[in-house]
């Protein structure tokens, strides 16, 4: 098939490029390659301009979407400002990037009258906001975020909202009812709306793809919004202490790059269109967890600190549920933790990092969303 990437030149873009071409596929890529992935003088690597017709140019322009869906069968969408904390300060760029994209992206279809085989959408678990969780009274809970009082004063847990009694999290299902608690989960779930008007207005087949939080070789070390596995490699490689937001507590789901892409090969011809299916491990892990895992990766001992510092606004809990993905989408992550850190490692070891840390908490600082407990 001939085959648009729209942020192809990014992260998971450009693992999912590899693929396609592997697979016989002819993929174009459409990218404004934004400076802060690809650094101020931004080029399409070498590796991507000799696999794929690589296009500089943005789905916010209708013409440069047209042009770029000229021949096409199938297309990815993955073009998006991706950095949740960075949302809640760089509003207007996000919901332009995002969701005005998207609607160019749409019109530009119709407009072209493209007959497309299928559009995937990469979607984010950022959308249910909290996670699923368990109150041993009250059973299966979708709670709202916690109070920063109860941060405030280290009270990391989450209570149900019944009863008050801390609850365990429980995997998050696709049915989980959408409640986005930041301007990129927004855009996200605004994405996944115009994708799903147009699919029954027009009857393009749309699969969305929800994806969990991504790790591995060519994950950004330099953009300090999108990923804690960056950061804690920067200071893992510095010497220094990795601090423990919430104690290390908090849960999430890490999935490899290399499943995300077996995901979105297979989203092409998923049985059944618009579908919407979770793509993470299935495996909750801890944020000490990674920290500790990350360092055997690393081959080092890790020194985890607990300041009693936090991001406001941060979820506490949220994994992925992949019984519909297995039965409908035939999705089998293949790579644990372990291994999947020794192929970030492996990579980032070759690469310049900056120290993220700082970066980080001085922008979250600036916009009063660094928290610190006070502790007796
Ligand atoms: N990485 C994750 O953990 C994760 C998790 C959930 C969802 N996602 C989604 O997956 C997709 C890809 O994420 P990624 O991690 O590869 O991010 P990335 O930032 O590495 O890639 C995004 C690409 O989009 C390009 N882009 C930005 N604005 C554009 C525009 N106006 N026109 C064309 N291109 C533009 C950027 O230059 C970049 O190359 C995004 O839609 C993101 O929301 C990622
Ligand atoms: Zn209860």
């Amino acid at each position: 098939m001939n085959i648009l990437i729209t942020g192809g030149a990014g992260f998971i873009g450009t693992h999912t490029t590899r693929a396609l071409v592997a697979q016989g596929h002819q993929v174009r890529i459409l990218d404004s390659l934004d400076p802060q992935i690809h650094g101020a003088d931004p080029k399409f690597s070498a590796e991507l301009l000799q696999l794929a017709e690589c296009r500089l140019g943005s789905v916010l322009s209708l013409s440069d979407c047209m042009q770029a869906l000229d021949g096409i069968d199938a297309v990815y969408h993955m073009a998006a400002r991706t950095g949740v904390g960075q949302s809640m300060y760089e509003i207007a760029d996000y919901v332009s990037t995002n969701v005005l994209g998207t609607a160019v992206l749409l019109e530009a279809l119709l407009k072209k009258k493209v007959e497309l085989h299928r559009l995937v959408l990469s979607s984010s678990r950022a959308i249910y906001g909290e996670g699923l969780y368990n109150c041993s009274s009250h059973g299966v809970q979708h709670p709202e975020i916690r109070s920063v009082t109860a941060m405030n004063q280290g009270d990391f847990s989450m209570p149900c909202p019944h009863c008050q009694a801390p609850m365990q999290a429980l995997p998050t299902t696709e049915d989980c009812p959408s409640a986005p608690l930041s301007v990129y989960a927004r855009t996200k779930k605004e994405q996944e709306d115009y994708c799903d008007y147009f699919a029954k207005t027009y009857r393009l087949p749309v699969t969305t793809l929800r994806y969990f939080n991504v790790y591995g070789s060519g994950q950004s070390l330099k953009n300090p919004y999108t990923g804690v596995v960056s950061i804690f490699f920067s200071l893992l490689r510095e010497g220094k202490a990795l601090s423990m937001y919430e104690s290390g507590l908090p849960i999430r789901d890490f999935v490899h790059v290399r499943d995300v892409v077996q995901a979105n090969l297979l989203a092409l011809n998923a049985g059944a269109a618009n579908q919407k299916f979770n793509v993470g491990s299935g495996v909750p892990a801890t944020i000490a967890d990674i920290a500790r895992t990350q360092a055997q990766a690393m081959k080092l001992e890790a020194q985890l600190e607990d300041r009693g510092e936090f991001r406001v606004g941060d979820i506490f809990a949220c994994y992925a549920d992949l019984e519909r993905s297995r039965r409908d989408l035939g999705f089998k992550p293949q790579m644990d933790l372990l291994h999947g850190m020794q192929e970030f490692v492996a990579w980032a070891s070759g690469e310049a990092s900056e120290n993220l840390y700082d970066k980080t908490v001085s922008e979250l600082r600036a916009h009063g969303l660094f928290g610190q407990a006070r502790r007796s």
